[in-house]
């Protein structure tokens, strides 16, 4: 049984979609462990805490060195005995201790499409806004391994979901989650905890 720690900031739905398809028997060889946030008031600690879930909380600003976070974030999740790294929300960027100790072990919920809207300061809404900016038609998700370039590691599974005239950005945001975020994040979980997920040249092959 793989350990699971899911590190958060936010609202936490995502976290919400991994608990749902634990409690459905969807993710079979693996359990959430433990939920560490970047926020000690995130939503998603409250979530976790109602399943009866460790938390923690590590937060950038505490320290003073980027260096010393990574290493103490590191640690921590060692300390957790964490198999599985996920990110679902997670707004602050990792480090090369934490990425490299964890590699092919992270994975991260993208709301587009990569390598459409991706990168460096496209987080949470912004994403959206951009997405609609540029005029898309369609937009969608993406979870992929973490690696040292920021939405650049191997893409595990990808869903499209279509922009409507008259779209906001929150609006948009809401049916990317419901229809693709919620429902490809837990799955590729799934997959990596049954050991279905091969990388191999920057690329992953599913077997399922
Ligand atoms: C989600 O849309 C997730 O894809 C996005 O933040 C939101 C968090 O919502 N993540 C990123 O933009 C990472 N680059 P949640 O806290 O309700 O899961």
């Amino acid at each position: 049984m793989k350990n699971i720690v899911v590190l958060v900031s936010g609202g936490g739905t995502n976290l919400q979609a991994l608990i749902d398809a634990q409690n459905r028997g969807d993710i079979k060889n693996g359990k959430i462990t433990c939920v560490i946030s970047s926020n000690p008031n995130a939503y998603a600690l409250e979530r976790a805490k109602n399943n009866g879930i460790d938390t923690a909380v590590i937060r950038r600003k505490d320290f003073d060195k980027f260096e010393s976070y990574d290493s103490s974030l590191t640690t921590l999740l060692q300390l957790k005995n964490a198999d599985l790294v996920v990110l679902a929300g997670f707004m602050t960027i990792l480090g090369r201790q934490v990425i490299k100790t964890f590699e092919n072990r992270i994975i991260n919920i993208h709301p587009a499409l990569i390598p459409s809207f991706c990168g460096e300061g496209y987080y949470g809404l912004r994403v959206h806004e951009e997405a609609l900016k540029k005029g898309v038609k369609v937009t969608g998700a993406t979870a992929h391994f973490v690696n040292e370039i920021c939405d650049g590691g191997p893409i595990i599974l990808q869903k499209a979901v279509e922009v409507q005239d008259g779209d906001t950005p929150e609006i948009l945001q809401k049916r990317v989650m419901e229809q693709a975020e919620w429902k490809i994040l837990p799955h590729a979980v799934a997959l990596f905890c049954e050991d279905k997920i091969i990388v191999k040249d920057g690329k992953t092959q599913i077997l399922d």
